[in-house]
């Protein structure tokens, strides 16, 4: 069945000028856009959205990694969706990702992974709830 995805391109990939480049990637992948903007997030707001990572050790520098600059978040509709974009952006781990993955060419670090995919139906709704508003998903 058709569903839904939640993604950011993070701010190492806004930085080097990659927008364009992985959303094209998106798109020709068969993801239709249905909400889309650019915004960068607070301390807090990072917090809350990686709540789940708070005991890691990489969770202070997740959060000022992910508040250095704007993101892009999107939600994406496809067939499969959350499995099949996890597959198109890669490992988290750029060096363990797939060849032509969007990893494997923009990502430069297992920190500064270039982009976001949700791994489930249900963070999918919750980390989209979180970055849009109901009009603001078409
Ligand atoms: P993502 O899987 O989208 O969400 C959690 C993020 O934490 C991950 O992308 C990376 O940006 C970051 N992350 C995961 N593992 C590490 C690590 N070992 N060191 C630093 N950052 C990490």
């Amino acid at each position: 069945a058709n569903n839904r995805t939640f993604t950011m391109l993070k701010p190492d990939a806004i930085e080097k000028g990659y927008i364009g480049a992985i959303l094209e990637q998106i798109n020709a992948s068969g993801f239709r856009i249905v909400a889309l903007k650019m915004t960068q997030m607070t301390k807090s707001d990072a917090q809350t959205f990686y709540e789940v990572h708070k005991e890691r050790p990489f969770y202070g520098e997740l959060v000022d990694y992910m508040t250095q600059g704007p993101i892009v978040a999107a939600v994406l509709e496809k067939d499969n969706a959350v499995e099949d974009f996890r597959t198109l952006i890669g490992a988290t781990n750029p060096e363990d990702a797939a060849e032509g993955t969007i990893r494997k060419k923009y990502a430069a670090s297992i920190a500064e992974n270039a982009i976001h995919g949700s791994d489930s139906d249900e963070n999918a709704a919750i980390e989209s709830a979180f970055h849009f508003a109901g009009r603001e998903m078409f």
